[in-house]
């Protein structure tokens, strides 16, 4: 061990923790069903309580992903929209605002939207319903009562999954744009139960595209996190 404690292990789960980025451009190439495979057996390692894990996991590739885009920009054009657990803008706090609009100045200043440009941005949004061009989008639904808690589960398998991702080689976008169109996702997968959490769209990234280099920053430590030493 280093003397600030560091091993090789840890060393590990910097790159990996902080390598992953949510990818907004994508290369068409398909994942290998084996890599898919042990992605989605190691995100299954994930904790939850009392070991329960409540989660519902759709992998959908190839021509139902094309449909299935084409279903979500025709419900999103006919503003069909579904939404499983409520979103609100006043659920943010300030200091959250504040983060957010820090994020939006940079992922829109990358795309070379201008601040307020609302219709350039509506129009990215119903694009990237389209998963960023991913081959494959991973919907991530909630069984049981989907209350807080279980929905909290699901939240933790997801960070497992996007770092199983990462680990693999794979580029990833969780995208909570697509739990607005639940019914026409379960429609689509033929399912009639779980709430929709999140889609992931995932794959191999375009290296190339500016958008996929934007660095969004974190909070102090201090601004979060309080030691009761
Ligand atoms: C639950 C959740 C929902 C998200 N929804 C979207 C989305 O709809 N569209 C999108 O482009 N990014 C979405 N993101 C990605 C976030 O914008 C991104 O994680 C955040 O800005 C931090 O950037 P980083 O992941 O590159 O570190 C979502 C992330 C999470 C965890």
């Amino acid at each position: 061990m280093s003397p600030n404690g560091s091993t090789e292990m840890s060393d590990y789960a910097e790159k990996l923790i902080r390598g992953r980025r949510a990818t907004r451009a994508f290369r068409p190439d398909p994942v290998p069903e084996e890599i898919l495979r042990a992605v989605f057996a190691l995100a299954g390692a994930a904790p939850s309580n009392s070991n329960a894990q409540p989660w519902r996991v759709e992998v959908v590739s190839g021509a139902l992903r094309d449909r299935l885009a084409d279903a979500l920009q025709k419900a999103h054009a006919g503003q069909r929209t579904t939404v499983d657990f409520p979103y609100r803008e006043d659920m943010y706090s300030t200091e959250h605002q504040r983060r957010r609009a820090a994020f939006g100045a940079e992922l829109y200043g990358a795309l070379g939207i201008g601040q307020n440009d609302h219709a350039a941005r509506a129009a990215y949004d119903a694009e990237s319903l389209g998963f960023y061009g991913a081959p494959h989008v991973a919907f991530l639904f909630v069984t049981g009562d989907a209350g807080a808690r279980l929905a909290a589960d699901v939240g933790i398998y997801t960070q497992t999954l996007l770092l199983a991702m990462a680990a693999y080689g794979l580029d990833s976008c969780p995208q909570g744009l697509l739990s607005f169109y639940a019914d026409t996702v379960r429609g689509e997968l033929g399912l009639d139960g779980g709430k929709l959490l999140v889609g992931i769209s995932f794959g191999y990234a375009d290296e190339a595209a500016p958008v996929n280099h934007i660095t969004p920053g974190r909070a102090a430590l201090d601004a979060t996190t309080t030691f009761h030493l």
